[in-house]
């Protein structure tokens, strides 16, 4: 079957796996990647795909009414499968008004279109697969105490501006679809982890310190604990629940995994002293522990029973070798590294994508 889906913050870490994923899979699939190319977005991490036939990239902002009417108009989506946003929750806490901007504003805006454009269809009811997809974040529950786990009907109570703007976006997806019927889908996923991260998150962050024999920097006493999948698992969830699941439903998305993020970065020095050939304890040594985040969330857990259930997905990447494959992509791809934190990457849209 013929489909044509516009893919916001393709560029973006978790946005790149899911464009691989459905150009490779789905050849008669057309995927249009709408990217602003803000710090996060690198296309670099689509040089192996960005030839496909099926595959266009446009640059441009989920807030740019005008562009996005006009891809509506010149591509006819029949679905929309909204990543972008800002993503950081540091970030957030510095400059929320960013994240007010893209992350709510920026969805309306494409909620809107969306609903001008597919009225007509929706009320002669001729397009069973008009699909509206938000991808969203398990953030937007709160804060676990030791016990528990998310639930899909569990109460919203996001507490950092990140976290608030994606609950804001979520309840506005849902309010369209309650009030318009706007055809939608919802997923809630926990902390991804894998290639072409941004290293300012946990992970990349520490290997890359780790790396250069940098301090690691553990927030408070590095007691909070995230529950981690690797990046293609939720790629392949994503599929799954754009696939199977039915209008209207929200599905957790988590892989059972979780750790306290000094237990976690233990374990990943250990693995790099053995990657690095260096004295099993070597690299735990640069374990420094720094000011805590601002109302920095102490647990966030998954229950995935749902999607395991009703869509029978499960993720096929253990921590271990999650985890291996991650630090070897980045031990690999030095130049990806390095162009990200001299900035490069950011010329790669002027230098290289637009001469092709
Ligand atoms: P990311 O920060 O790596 O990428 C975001 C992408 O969106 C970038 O390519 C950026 O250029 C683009 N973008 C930002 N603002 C834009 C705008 N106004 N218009 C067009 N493009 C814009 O983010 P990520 O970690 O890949 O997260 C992707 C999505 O998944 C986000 O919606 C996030 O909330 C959600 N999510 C992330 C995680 C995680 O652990 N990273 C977990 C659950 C859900
Ligand atoms: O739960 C899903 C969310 O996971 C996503 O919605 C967000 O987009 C994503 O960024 C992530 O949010 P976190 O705040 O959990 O991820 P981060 O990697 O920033 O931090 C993970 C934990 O590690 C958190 O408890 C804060 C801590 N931390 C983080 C950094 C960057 C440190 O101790 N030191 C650090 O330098």
């Amino acid at each position: 079957m013929k489909r044509t889906i516009l893919l916001t913050g393709g560029a973006g870490f978790i946005g790149s796996h899911v464009v691989r994923l459905f150009v490779t899979k789905y050849p008669d699939y057309t995927i249009v990647n709408l990217d602003k190319l803000t710090y996060a977005g690198n296309l670099e991490n689509l040089i192996d795909i960005a030839n496909q036939p099926n595959y266009k990239f446009v640059r441009g902002d989920i807030n740019d009414t005008v562009l996005i009417n006009q891809l509506f108009d010149d591509y006819q989506f029949d679905a929309v499968i909204h990543l972008a946003a800002e993503s950081h929750v540091d970030r957030s806490i510095t400059d929320p008004g960013s994240f007010i901007q893209t992350n709510i504003v920026g969805t309306v805006n494409l909620l809107n279109v969306a609903l001008a454009k597919w009225q007509p269809k929706m009320a002669q009811n001729t397009d069973h697969n008009l699909r509206f997809y938000h991808i969203s974040t398990d953030e937007v529950y709160g804060s676990l105490g030791a016990e528990g786990s998310f639930v899909e009907s569990t109460a919203y109570s996001p507490r950092s501006p990140y976290s608030a703007s994606k609950a804001s976006s979520d309840h506005l997806v849902r309010a369209y679809n309650h009030t318009y019927k706007l055809p939608i889908v919802i997923s809630n996923c926990s902390n991804n982890y894998g290639p072409n991260q941004f290293p300012e998150k946990l992970i990349p962050l520490a290997i890359n310190n780790i790396k250069n024999q940098w301090s690691i920097p553990i927030y408070g006493k590095g007691e909070n604990v995230r529950d981690w999948l690797y990046v293609e698992d939720h790629a392949h969830a994503i599929d799954v629940v754009f696939h199977q699941a039915k209008t209207g439903e929200t599905y957790n998305i988590g892989g059972d995994n979780e750790w306290s993020n000094i237990k976690l970065i233990y374990k990943l020095c250990e693995l790099m002293d053995v990657k690095l050939g260096r004295k099993p304890g070597e690299s735990a040594q640069l374990i420094t522990y720094v000011k805590d985040r601002a109302g920095h969330d102490l647990r966030y857990a998954i229950d995935a029973t749902k999607i395991k259930t009703e869509l029978g997905w499960k993720p096929l990447f253990t921590f271990d070798k999650g985890l291996e494959l991650t630090v070897e992509w980045y031990l690999k791809n030095e130049n990806w590294l390095n162009n990200v934190i001299s900035g490069d990457y950011q010329n790669y849209y002027d230098t290289q994508y637009v001469q092709r």
